[in-house]
């Protein structure tokens, strides 16, 4: 290869690695495999070797990391990083916005974020290329720690902008990733009892882990970990920007990570309403959340307000109550679900908390239960944020009973006796016995009459419990063949109700296959992915002979999802189960309207909008399932915008202008509509 060529070459993966990154890691979209992206990182790697003089200092090989930091120097933050004002209550939130209309007037308006909890840093770049990050530390210095940023995925190593400017924002480990990292300490630790070695500590909640893993001296450790970053602000001089929102929309298009939660409020009722919205919907949001930022948009507005010595006026951090108490832990139960799965249960002295009396709180999984270290008759701490069901958070060790013994993890299901299992990779113990255990088989009944499956109306969990007993059902198949007589011997059935039922039955033979798909209760074949197999395979018997291959090859199917589906075809009780509701007239292939030629390229060159809240999916799912298509998403409604996607409660004023410049508004049913046929 020649010099120019290596270049090239080199210049070619760069971008195309960064590509892939930005897509996976911002938009959740893999456009690659694993592999071929690892094969793409290694030839770079290799070329970067034997073309050192090419190796450019924002290369995505920094990413994988591998510099050791003995110890972080300290660094003066070229301004403070203050701190925020915390409030906890709607009349905090007046309060704090009549000091601002008393200091500005009434013109102004609040940009709301989500108050991610994780930990602050702070992003120099210079040139257009990251030269520092930076963390909090006291406010005025904190450590350099570079290194371990440049490993974050989400953290651009250059901008298309060749300034130097400064972006502050939040680094935090998912849920999920945090929930994997436990998983892997656990199964380290299986091994280190085996050799007789100290186990080593499961990581405490993902902010505290988050924190630790920057200050890590081994940033090939760090990346491994796989931080994410959240950007929330920019600063620097002369950038030209005179809004907050502005900067932000600068910053996603330099391809920062900015969370698109924010919302644009003109006043304090709007404020609180997305409070309100988020209190909630927060649980599902992939990162912890502690609360709400409100801060006025404006620049100028922000300049007069100025500072107090801790914090800015023009800012401030509606927490989230996480009101706590203590009580004692009595037992431990535990659940078996649907797919077998074991929940344990805390079973506590009731105790009054936020309003309501708490007698139980989930534990999760066996991970929890070993993390907190529980004992029996603990007096343990419990915690209700936005969650409905409380949560232990840690355990009152002086006053654990010495002789208190430690929680052991059942070995036996609860329900039917058989020994639980765990696989590997997995938090979850479950029940093997799925063709006999009790619960799950009522479990199955109780998801294929459910209304997003077969929606076989006036069949409650009572009827079920009475045609469990009775020996008349077992499976969902054998509802289909229920007689008028067999109803009438439950109690409270008479003709009419038994009537009902049968017509229910008969009425759910016209639901598509896509949702029989879902109602069979394959694990983790949910609703969007049985939609897709039936899409992409037409039928059962194409499905049922696919291999291995051809199931991966379905979008969004990946080993998880195939092996489960795998293995349930593997099993002769269910291919009997198919048989069965086949015979009863169920709908195992696909209306002959839903088969379309599959366009992966439908939006190619057309620009949405999306304003508003919509019910099926998030803002983010619905960016991606554009972008997939090959459509782009922007901010703001113009001439050549080609559809305004509105959700509920969009403001008036966008509705308006898109009406005014003639633009198609389509409604969440008819962008489901258009789209939901191209799911192959
Ligand atoms: S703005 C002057 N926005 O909360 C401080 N902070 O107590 C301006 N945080 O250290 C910070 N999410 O680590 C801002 N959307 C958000 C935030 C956020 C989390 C953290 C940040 C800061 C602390 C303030």
């Amino acid at each position: 290869m020649t010099e120019a060529e290596a270049q090239s070459k080199i210049l070619d993966l760069s971008k195309k690695i960064n590509h892939y990154n930005y897509q996976y890691y911002q938009n959740s979209i893999s456009e690659i495999s694993d592999y071929d992206f690892d094969m793409l990182l290694n030839q770079l790697i290799e070329l970067e070797k034997e073309f050192p003089q090419f190796k450019m200092d924002d290369s995505p090989t920094q990413r994988v990391g591998g510099a050791i930091t003995k110890s972080f120097a300290s660094v003066k933050h070229k301004y403070p990083m203050l701190s925020l004002g915390n409030t906890y209550s709607e009349q905090d939130l007046l309060d704090f916005d009549e000091r601002i209309e008393k200091a500005i007037g009434n013109d102004f308006e609040y940009i709301c974020e989500l108050k991610f909890d994780g930990v602050a840093i702070s992003l120099i770049y210079e040139n257009g290329k990251l030269t520092k990050a930076v963390t909090r530390g006291d406010g005025v210095q904190g450590d350099d720690i570079t290194q371990n940023a440049k490993t974050i995925p989400s953290v651009p190593l250059s901008v298309p902008f060749k300034g130097t400017f400064e972006v502050r924002g939040e680094v935090f480990l998912t849920k999920k990733r945090f929930e994997e990292l436990n998983i892997q300490i656990a199964e380290e630790n299986k091994k280190r009892e085996n050799e007789g070695k100290k186990p080593l500590k499961l990581l405490a909640n993902p902010r505290n882990a988050a924190s630790g893993t920057l200050k890590m001296q081994d940033s090939s450790v760090v990346a491994r970990r796989k931080l994410g970053c959240f950007a929330y602000s920019l600063l620097g001089e002369n950038l030209g920007f005179d809004s907050h929102s502005a900067s932000l929309a600068q910053l996603e298009k330099w391809y920062f990570n900015v969370s698109d939660s924010y919302k644009k409020c003109k006043d304090i009722q709007e404020v609180i309403h997305f409070i309100n919205a988020w209190e909630i919907k927060r649980e599902k949001f992939p990162v912890e959340t502690d609360g709400i930022v409100l801060k006025v948009n404006d620049f100028r507005q922000q300049e007069i307000l100025g500072f107090t010595a801790k914090s800015p006026r023009w800012a401030i951090a509606y927490k989230y109550k996480a009101e706590s108490a203590s009580t004692i832990l009595e037992s431990v139960s535990y659940q078996v679900g649907r797919t077998g799965a074991i929940t344990p249960v805390a079973n506590l002295k009731p105790v009054l908390l936020a309003g309501t009396t708490v007698k139980r709180a989930s534990l999760h999984n066996a991970n929890e239960i070993e993390r907190l270290d529980l004992h029996d008759g603990d007096t343990v701490y419990i915690e209700k944020g936005g969650e409905i069901i409380p949560k232990i958070t840690g355990v009152n060790l002086s006053a654990r009973q010495p002789s208190a013994q430690k929680i052991q993890f059942i070995e036996d299901c609860p329900d039917c006796g058989t020994t639980l299992i765990r696989k590997e990779g997995e938090a979850n113990h479950y029940c093997p016995n799925l063709n006999g255990c009790p619960t799950q088989l009522k479990g199955k009944i109780e998801h294929f009459i459910q209304r997003k499956a077969m929606n076989v109306e006036s069949l409650g969990p009572e009827t079920i419990d009475q045609l469990f007993q009775k020996n008349l059902v077992k499976t969902p198949a054998d509802l289909y063949f229920l007689s008028r007589e067999n109803l009438m011997e439950l109690e409270r059935f008479g003709e009419k109700s038994a009537d009902n039922l049968l017509s229910g039955l008969q009425k759910s033979k016209e639901i598509s296959f896509q949702r029989v798909l879902f109602a069979l209760g394959i694990r983790f074949v949910g609703a969007t992915v049985a939609s897709k197999l039936a899409l992409h395979f037409h039928n059962i018997g194409n499905m049922l002979a696919a291999t291995r291959d051809e199931l991966l090859e379905v979008e969004e199917i990946g080993d998880k999802i195939a092996d489960s589906f795998i293995e349930f075809r593997s099993e002769e009780k269910n291919i009997l189960f198919i048989d069965q509701l086949k015979k009863a007239g169920l709908k195992f292939e696909l209306n002959k309207e839903d088969i379309v030629t599959v366009d992966q390229n439908l939006f190619e060159g057309k620009t949405f909008v999306i304003s508003g809240v919509f019910e099926s999916f998030s803002r983010d799912e619905l960016k991606q399932k554009i972008a997939s298509l090959g459509g782009k998403v922007v901010s703001s409604i113009s001439k050549k915008l080609d559809f305004l996607v509105a959700g509920d409660k969009m403001g008036p004023s966008k509705l308006e202008k898109a009406e005014k410049l003639e633009i198609k508004i389509l409604s969440e049913e008819e962008f489901l509509a258009m789209v939901e046929r191209l799911q192959v």
